[in-house]
Formats: C-alpha cells, structure tokens, sequence
C-alpha cells in the first residue's frame, strides 16, 4: 500500500528523464507542446539541481522542473511542468515536490518563481496572481492563470517584462539577480 513516508524525493538525474518524458505525456497529452509555459522551456534549459522527481518502490511517480528565466531583466525561475501519476494523486506529492524545487531554489539564492496554473491548488503554497499585463508570456495564456511565488518579500513588486531566457551574464544585485 502506497503511504506517503515511502516516498523518496531526489534532484533529477538524467537517468530520469525518460520518466519524467512519460509522466508529462500522461498528464498533458500531445498539446503539452503547445502550452505557453513549454514555451519558455523550450527557449532555455532547466536547472536539474532545482528540479526534483519523487521516486516510490524504485519508480518515478511525479516530478516537477525548475527553468531560469529573466522577465525584463530580472532574474525569475519558471516552474513546470509539475505531474504526480494518477495512481499516486492526492496524497500529497504534488506539494512536497513543489516544497522541494522552492526550498532549492531560496538556498540556491534564487528570489522569485512564475507558473502557469490552477490558483487553487497553488495559493497554500504561496502562488499570487501577477499583476494583469505585467509578465509576457512567449504565447497565450490565460492570465488569471500566471502566478508568482516570492522567495525574498517584495522581489517581484513591479517587475514588468517579457519572460525570455536568462543571460549567462546574469549577476546578482543588492535586491536580486539581473541580467547585464
Ligand atoms: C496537479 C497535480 C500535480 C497534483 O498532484 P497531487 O500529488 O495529486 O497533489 P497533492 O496531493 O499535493 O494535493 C492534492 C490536493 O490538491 C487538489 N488539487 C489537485 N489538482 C487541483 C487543481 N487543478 N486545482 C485545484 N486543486 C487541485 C486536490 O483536490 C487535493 O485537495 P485536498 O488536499 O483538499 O484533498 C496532479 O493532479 C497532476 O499531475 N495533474 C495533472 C497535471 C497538472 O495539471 N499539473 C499542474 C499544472 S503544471
């Protein structure tokens, strides 16, 4: 019987991405491709460090994905895709994996994360919805579903911008990270 201690919550390795391949087709189909947030992570790559697969009797059950991104020119993380499989719903993996990559990511030094999601699964764990017009997603999304998680209070008052990959120059200021 699947209990919830059993489960191990690990960095993703590329040993995993077959699953984590397989548990997103499940998830979201063949119009996964087409979504804003892929998107984004398909103009940057993830940070596996800041990604976490959760892992039940030697099987990855779900994951979820961290990708730096800049929106303007502020540094953000955007978050997903985050999948459990059906069999494993509601027992609250979903949460522990988004606990994980938010936690990695704040000692990494990291100050916001974005996402494209369901405000009522995502606001217990912090998630508001952005300010209308002021993140540019690289295609439509439904803004009521474009939410942002600060890491550090305040970090993402004001930001404004299209959300485009981070720069390999991108350095920390006295409030964040920005892109030069
Ligand atoms: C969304 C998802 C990751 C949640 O994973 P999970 O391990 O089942 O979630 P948890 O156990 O942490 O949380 C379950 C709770 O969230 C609620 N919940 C699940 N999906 C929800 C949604 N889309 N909107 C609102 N609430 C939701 C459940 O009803 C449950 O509520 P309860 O605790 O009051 O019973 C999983 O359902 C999934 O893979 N869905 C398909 C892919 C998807 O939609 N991903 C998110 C968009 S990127």
């Amino acid at each position: 019987m699947f209990a919830l201690s059993d489960v191990r919550y690990l960095p993703e390795q590329p040993a995993h991405h077959a699953a984590i391949d397989a548990i997103a087709a499940e998830a979201f189909g063949p119009g996964r491709f087409t979504r804003a947030a892929e998107r984004v992570r398909e103009m940057a790559a993830h940070a596996p460090a800041l990604s976490f697969v959760a892992e039940y009797d030697g099987a990855i059950i779900g994951s979820v994905r961290l990708t730096p991104i800049a929106i303007g020119a502020t540094a953000s993380l955007m978050l997903g895709p985050l999948a459990v499989r059906p069999a494993f719903k509601n027992r609250g993996a979903g949460k522990a994996l988004m606990q994980r990559a938010a936690e990695a990511a704040r000692q990494a030094g990291e100050t916001s994360i974005i996402l494209v999601g369901d405000p009522p699964y995502y606001a217990p764990l912090g998630y508001r919805p952005l300010p209308r017009g002021s993140v540019i997603m690289p295609g439509p999304v439904d803004l009521s579903r474009l939410l942002g998680l600060e890491l550090v209070p305040g970090e993402l008052e004001g930001v404004r911008g299209r959300v485009q990959p981070r720069q390999e120059s991108a350095g920390r200021s006295a409030s964040g990270f920005f892109c030069s």
